[in-house]
């Protein structure tokens, strides 16, 4: 095989988490660390989600959400919505130790030219919080998962 063919097929070949429909994407290094996060210990905080499927469901009402928020909805609309669903959904799932594995990028590079201002990020919480809230949530636990996402403010928000 001729360097020319291995580098096409390369290009041509998903990346092993991707799901059918994700646009294609430069190659990066797949670590934890690029959860931006280090997970609960113990199974508390994933029973207190629900576990993977109230995850799903409050990342996919999260993403439905961001896209048509009359604040924030713009900065997403080019952006691959299959990935963002599957990724921000392991990296929750991730973050809870309720079993998965983030394979996404880390925080920096994924935000990098979006622009985000605090704002942004304050009208995201306020999503997010309706999402936890409709599944059930106790508002200790949301507050608790909150506190971890917290400090990635500084790799999001650009301005
Ligand atoms: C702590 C808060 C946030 C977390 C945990 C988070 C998490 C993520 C994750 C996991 C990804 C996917 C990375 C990948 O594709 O590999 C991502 C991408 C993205 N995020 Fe965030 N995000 C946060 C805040 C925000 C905010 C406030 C906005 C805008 C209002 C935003 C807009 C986006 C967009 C548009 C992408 C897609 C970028 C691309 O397609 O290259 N994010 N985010």
């Amino acid at each position: 095989m001729t360097m020319l063919t291995a580098l096409l097929l390369l290009q041509a070949t998903p990346l092993p988490h991707a799901m059918p429909g994700e646009e294609a994407i430069d190659p990066y290094e797949v670590s934890p660390r690029n959860a931006g996060a280090t997970p609960f210990e113990g199974e508390g905080m994933a029973k207190a989600f629900g576990g993977q499927g109230g995850i799903r469901r409050i990342v996919d009402r999260l993403v439905e959400d961001s896209y048509k928020d009359l604040v924030i909805g713009e900065i997403f609309q080019s952006h691959d919505r299959v990935r963002l669903s599957r990724t921000l959904f392991e990296q929750f799932c991730f973050i809870l130790n309720a079993g998965c594995v983030y394979s996404g990028r880390e925080m920096k590079s994924s935000h990098k030219d979006l622009g985000v201002t605090q704002r942004d990020l304050n009208r995201m919480v306020e999503i997010l919080q309706r999402a936890m809230t409709a599944e059930g949530v106790s508002f200790q636990a949301q507050n608790r998962f909150l506190s971890k996402l917290a400090p990635m403010r500084r790799d999001v928000v650009e301005r």
